[in-house]
């Protein structure tokens, strides 16, 4: 129960800190407006899309962009993306076979998972991705099997990373490792081009690429030195949405960005796959408010839940890492609230360790509007927990 006394310690900052800046186009807006509604809905907008991949394109410069399909994999979306010249990192078989159903070549593709099915590397291989990654030495073996003479990248473990959604631990390979897999897969006949890394998700501040960087140049120092000649640089992800903290302008952060890697590693190729810092701000959730509730008539938070939550596409709201921001057209006073969704599951709590600040005028029945959700949240919600149905999609120009 989180009552007078809990909420005490809890300056308004943490509550509500950020002001909303609405990203609805008048596309966006018609739709909202005019379409029945019929249960949580992302209604995305193309022309937003296109817009964050010019202005991520003119601040990467030369560096090669690899959409992260995984972000959002819509057909839409991917078209949209291919139209404009943009590159592809897929995430798995299905990934790269819904690419090439799109017309895509598979000289776009990189298949950028460590963790890969050897019947699907020799699939990839056959149907002409000639791009792995890797962070393992069964993974160099299963390639160098599957895939003979393919280009690989060595995936670099990022330990530490400032990131609001840090991909630390799970991919990735220590420097020495790495070493030691550039040198195997060069002795089994594999290409050994470059490294890659990510260093994280949702990196604020080109300063926090950094430590990343560092790292990656000490590898890249040594793996010369070894006798490497390596080529290409693959940045990974990272770039960010705006979820209500400030970041710099998307081709002002990119140009830094490519900047910090340019004094770092001169003019070598590099690559980018951007997942997030593409999508989100171009989609935004419709959803409804189905109860809100307090635990107890002296509680000061009220319990707010929505026909959508954590298994039916918000599942970034995880530890509270992503926030996103909420519009409910209320104006007026607003108190805390603690945040959940609608599924018959206890886990299934968005925000409550930092309440939201939302009117008390809120009620049943009322649409609120989740901000910056094209990343990360349809492509979550593809089964249909507790039976409630998979986010649907709309897009508009
Ligand atoms: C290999 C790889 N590349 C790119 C991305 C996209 O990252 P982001 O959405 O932070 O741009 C991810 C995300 O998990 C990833 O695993």
């Amino acid at each position: 129960m989180l009552d007078a006394a809990a909420l005490a310690g809890v300056s308004p900052r943490a509550i509500d800190p950020h002001p909303l800046r609405s990203a609805a186009t008048p596309a966006q807006e018609t739709f909202i407006r005019t379409a029945a509604y019929d249960g949580p809905v992302m209604v995305f907008g193309l022309g937003l899309l296109r817009a964050k991949y010019r202005a991520l394109a003119a601040g990467l410069g030369d560096a090669a962009i690899h959409y992260a399909v995984k972000a959002n994999p819509a057909p839409e979306v991917i078209a949209a993306l291919a139209g404009m010249g943009c590159r592809f990192d897929a995430a798995s078989r299905g990934e790269i076979a819904l690419c090439l159903s799109l017309g895509i070549a598979p000289e776009r593709i990189a298949f950028g998972n460590t963790i890969k099915r050897a019947a699907d590397i020799a699939w990839a291989h056959r149907a002409g991705i000639r791009q792995f990654a890797v962070d393992a030495e069964e993974e160099v073996r299963k390639i160098a099997a599957h895939a003979p003479g393919a280009r690989v990248l060595v995936r670099l473990l990022i330990e530490e990373s400032e990131a609001d959604w840090p991909l630390c631990r799970k991919f990735g390979t220590t420097r020495r490792e790495a070493l030691r897999l550039m040198d195997l897969g060069r002795f089994l006949g594999l290409e050994v081009a470059g490294i890659s890394f990510h260093a994280g998700s949702q990196l604020r501040e080109p300063a926090m690429w950094r430590g990343a960087l560092d790292a990656a140049l000490a590898l890249w120092t040594e793996a010369e030195a070894a006798g490497h000649r390596l080529s290409l640089l693959n940045i990974g992800g990272g770039f960010p949405a705006f979820y209500g903290q400030e970041t710099p302008a998307t081709e002002d952060y990119a140009r830094t960005v490519i900047g910090m890697v340019r004094a770092r590693f001169g003019d070598v190729a590099v690559m980018a796959e951007p997942g997030r810092g593409l999508v989100a701000e171009a989609g935004l959730i419709l959803a409804e408010v189905l109860l809100v509730a307090r635990k107890d008539p002296a509680d000061l938070a009220r319990w707010v839940y929505l026909d959508i939550g954590k298994y039916s596409g918000l599942a970034e709201t995880t530890d509270e890492a992503i926030r996103y921001q909420l519009e409910t057209g209320h104006e007026g006073e607003t108190g805390p609230c603690i945040l959940a969704g609608p599924s018959c599951d206890s886990t299934d709590v968005l925000y409550e360790k930092r309440p939201v600040q939302l009117p008390l005028a809120l009620a049943e029945g009322d649409r609120v509007r989740i901000l910056a959700c094209g990343a990360y949240t349809s492509s979550y919600s593809s089964v249909g927990f507790n039976g409630f149905p998979p986010l649907r999609s709309v897009f508009v120009g």
